[in-house]
């Protein structure tokens, strides 16, 4: 089965055996054909796709890809200012900002348009624009493949971090996320404007007291003009985390580089990686099938569409070692690398 529509990097791979599941139950029970299977074979590899818009496949997939299709929204009301909604994790991510938004539903504003589904979501906690899910998050529904049981994960145990969870390090491989709870405001809402674009953008759009749906519009804006729409130029949004560095390393580099913008975190600094890309001289930059985005440095393009896993990977390795070799700063990538 090719996974050319189920990666946003576009990359021809195929997997050897493929299932979409749409409950609880198809999920499980394909789960059980998976061990019956196993049993008499030699070991077959198994992987859980989203929207697949943070992969990267280095070829084809010799095992069993589970898509998960599990729909569906709830909501709870907490108090009077508070609301419970749940979603299936394989609502699309925006499509469920959206709806929050028209329900005038207040906190995930901030995270419109970030690709890929619900269920992905807490793995990375994705962020942007000064929002992280954790900020929101309440607790999620997995399922245990040991056990095969269903289990419940709060915030707390989520251990949530900067694109970081239980479920990208102890968790790994363990379970699989089945619904995502959080609790949103219904009236009095924090609208989340610090971020200088956003306020540059609200600007822009002429709006004085934005509302959260005023917030999301200048979101959608920003990364419109930026970021490239996956549909059109294959990419998987940042590709690189942005590092973080002791204070001393900070401070060398910034003698020599007095304009390099700068993060505090904690006790470290956190430096952008697209102006460290940019630095390297490969914004827009294109080698073969690939290439990195000419108005976002972070981001690396299937520029032809027709990019190998492997060329997409040899770029971003090319790209590590420019980083490397001018500032001493190794960059991780973000995206998962099958
Ligand atoms: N910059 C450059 N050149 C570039 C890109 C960025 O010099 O080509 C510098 C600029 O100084 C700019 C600063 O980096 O002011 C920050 O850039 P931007 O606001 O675009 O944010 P980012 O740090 O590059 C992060 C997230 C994005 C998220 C934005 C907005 C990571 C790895 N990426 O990017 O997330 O949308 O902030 O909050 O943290 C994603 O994870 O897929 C993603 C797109």
């Amino acid at each position: 089965v090719s996974l050319k529509l189920h990666n946003t990097f576009g990359v021809e791979v195929s997997a050897r055996y493929f299932a979409e599941v749409h409950s609880e139950e198809e999920l499980i029970s394909v789960l059980r054909n998976y061990r019956r299977l196993q049993k008499n074979n030699p070991p077959i590899p198994l992987l859980f796709l989203g929207g697949g818009s943070n992969v990267l496949f280095l070829h084809d997939f010799t095992g069993l890809v589970i898509k998960l299709n599990i729909k569906g929204i709830k909501e709870e009301i907490i108090d009077d200012n508070h609301v419970l909604i749940s979603s299936g994790a394989g609502e699309n991510w925006h499509d469920f900002v959206m709806y929050c938004l028209e329900k005038n539903y207040g906190g995930l504003e901030n995270l419109s348009l970030i690709p890929g589904n619900v269920g992905t979501s807490p793995m990375q906690n994705i962020g942007a624009y000064g929002t992280e899910i954790k900020d929101h998050f309440v607790e999620c529904k997995v399922l245990n493949l040991e056990t095969l049981e269903i289990e419940y994960f709060n915030k707390e145990e989520c251990r949530f971090g900067y694109r970081e969870s239980v479920f990208k390090r102890e968790g790994k491989g363990k379970y699989v996320i089945l619904e995502v709870s959080f609790s949103l405001t219904t009236h009095q809402h924090l609208v989340k404007t610090g971020y200088g674009a956003i306020q540059q953008e609200l600007e822009t759009m002429n709006v004085e007291n934005p509302t959260i749906q005023d917030v999301s519009a200048a979101v959608i804006s920003i990364r419109k003009s930026k970021l490239p729409d996956p549909s059109i130029t294959g990419n998987a949004g940042s590709f690189f985390k942005n590092p973080t560095i002791p204070l001393t390393q900070f401070e060398n580099l910034q003698k020599e580089n007095p304009d390099m913008p700068s993060y505090p975190a904690g006790h470290l600094v956190k430096i952008p990686a697209g102006w460290l890309i940019e630095q390297c001289g490969w914004k827009g930059r294109q080698s073969g099938n690939v290439g990195c985005h000419e108005l976002q440095a972070l981001v690396i393009v299937n520029a032809t569409g027709n990019a190998s896993g492997q060329e997409i990977y040899d770029f971003s390795e090319q790209i590590i070692h420019s980083v490397q070799e001018k500032f001493g700063i190794v960059l991780e990538r973000e995206v998962n690398i099958i």
